[in-house]
């Protein structure tokens, strides 16, 4: 089906300047940017977003990396986007990511490993009302 997720190119991966060769990896996949913006998040927006993994050990290192510095965050559709935006960003750890993906060609560690993608369409809602307002997304199908 027809789906929309939320996908985040981290501040490490904005610091090395990577936004236009990840939207490429993006686009060849053949995603739709249906909306996106630069953000540097404050810590609130951080802990917000990350909500979920308050009671986890890593959180305070995540909100403090991510907000160190800016961030892209869009919307891609496509057809089954969920998953085969999971698949393109390889696992959270980049020691375990696949040969080819964007955490095994970009991300450096756990913590600081590049992207973010929803994990399921539930969370994709969720995150993308997170950000963005339904006049935000310019989708086709609307
Ligand atoms: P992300 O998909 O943005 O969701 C939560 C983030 O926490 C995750 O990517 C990782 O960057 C970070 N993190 C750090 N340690 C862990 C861990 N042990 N398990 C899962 N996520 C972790």
């Amino acid at each position: 089906a027809l789906e929309r997720t939320l996908s985040i190119i981290k501040p490490d991966a904005v610091a090395k300047n990577v936004i236009g060769a990840i939207y490429h990896r993006f686009e060849t996949a053949g995603f739709r940017i249906v909306a996106a913006k630069m953000m540097h998040l404050s810590t609130e927006q951080a802990e917000g977003f990350y909500a979920e993994h308050k009671e986890r050990p890593f959180f305070r290192a995540l909100v403090d990396f991510m907000t160190s510095g800016p961030i892209m965050v869009q919307v891609l559709e496509g057809e089954n986007a969920v998953k085969r935006h999971r698949d393109i960003m390889g696992a959270t750890n980049p020691a375990d990511a696949l040969a080819g993906t964007l955490r095994a060609d970009y991300a450096v560690s756990i913590d600081e490993n590049a992207v973010h993608g929803s994990d399921a369409l539930e969370s994709a809602a969720r995150e993308i009302a997170y950000f963005f307002t339904e006049e935000e997304l310019c989708s086709r199908t609307r």
